[in-house]
């Protein structure tokens, strides 16, 4: 699939910045810096333009996890001497991918790849510490996180997926047809989206069990976006997507749905929108 804009992914990374579990982002960079002998190699797939990147290394953002630039965010952590990350960014849309090199090439230590996660075989995995990504495995089927995880387990890499979509949408004010409308859009978060039919909310305990079963340590944390009015632009995208997705093929009254989307809009300036996402880390035990 190729619908995620640069325009949407700046949209929504500071309120993805903000949800991501500071704990299990932090504990991502230990294990990076856990073996001096490895080389600190991230591979993030769906990279986009970089947001993997910005959020475990962006000096701008004073957090535990991203207060100093590659280099620091080891040392922050305190888990060893500092080093530069690596990082191998995978994605099939070459606009995303240059336009996370024009913003990082100059800056960190960054490979590109243009691929399709569903060639699996062919993905740039060998040598990695850490896979990671954000925002993407609810678009994922079984089939690839099988497979992927069994490949990771094969080289004992980790496994860091943030922003898993968990299936909850929350507005203030409420609205008569809020149930209806998730139910809806939970099922379409189900339709095959290019990488097979997609996990959804399923997601996060799929990956956790998937990783389990290999002997991976994992654990898994709540990350949910909360939106109010500092973020109407974004909950104005987010209605009309989930307006266009459920309007065809799920049974919703077309007037009833145009009246939700029509209250939810006049609401987007002064309402709150909570999206329940969780994050899963999933580490060799050594
Ligand atoms: C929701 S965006 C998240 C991007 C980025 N990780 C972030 O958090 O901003 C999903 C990303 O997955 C990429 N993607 C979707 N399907 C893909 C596929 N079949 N192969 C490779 N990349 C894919 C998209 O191009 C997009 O960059």
């Amino acid at each position: 699939m190729s619908g995620f804009s640069v325009a949407w992914l700046d949209l929504r990374e500071g309120p993805d910045f903000a949800a991501r579990d500071k704990t299990l982002a932090t504990q991502a960079l230990q294990w990076m810096s856990a073996d001096a002998d490895a080389i600190p190699l991230i591979v993030d797939l769906g990279s986009g333009t970089g947001s993997t990147l910005r959020a475990l290394t962006n000096p701008d953002i004073s957090t535990p996890v991203g207060a100093g630039p590659a280099r620091d965010a080891l040392s922050i952590v305190g888990a060893g001497p500092a080093r530069d990350l690596v990082w191998r960014l995978v994605d099939h849309n070459p606009t995303l991918l240059n336009e996370a090199l024009r913003r990082h090439g100059k800056t960190h230590i960054i490979e590109d790849y243009e691929a399709d996660l569903l060639a699996l075989d062919s993905l740039p995995l060998t040598g990695a510490r850490l896979v990671s990504a954000s925002a993407l495995f609810d678009l994922v089927s079984r089939d690839v996180v099988d497979k992927l995880a069994a490949k990771l387990a094969a080289q004992n890499s980790g496994f860091y997926a943030a922003l898993n979509y968990d299936g909850r949408t929350e507005w203030t004010p409420a609205h008569p047809l809020d149930a209806a409308v998730l139910e809806a859009f939970n099922k379409d978060q189900r339709r095959d989206k290019g990488l097979g039919l997609a996990l959804g909310p399923d997601s996060g305990p799929y990956l956790q069990a998937a990783f389990a079963k290999l002997g991976y340590e994992v654990q898994m944390a709540d990350s949910p976006w909360t939106l109010g009015p500092d973020n109407r632009t974004m909950v104005e995208e987010l209605i009309n997507g989930i307006a266009a997705a459920t309007g065809n093929g799920y049974g919703l009254n077309a007037e009833a749905l145009q009246e939700w989307k029509e209250f939810r809009l006049q609401n987007a300036a002064t309402g709150t929108c909570i999206v329940g996402h969780n994050d899963i880390l999933a580490l060799p035990r050594t």
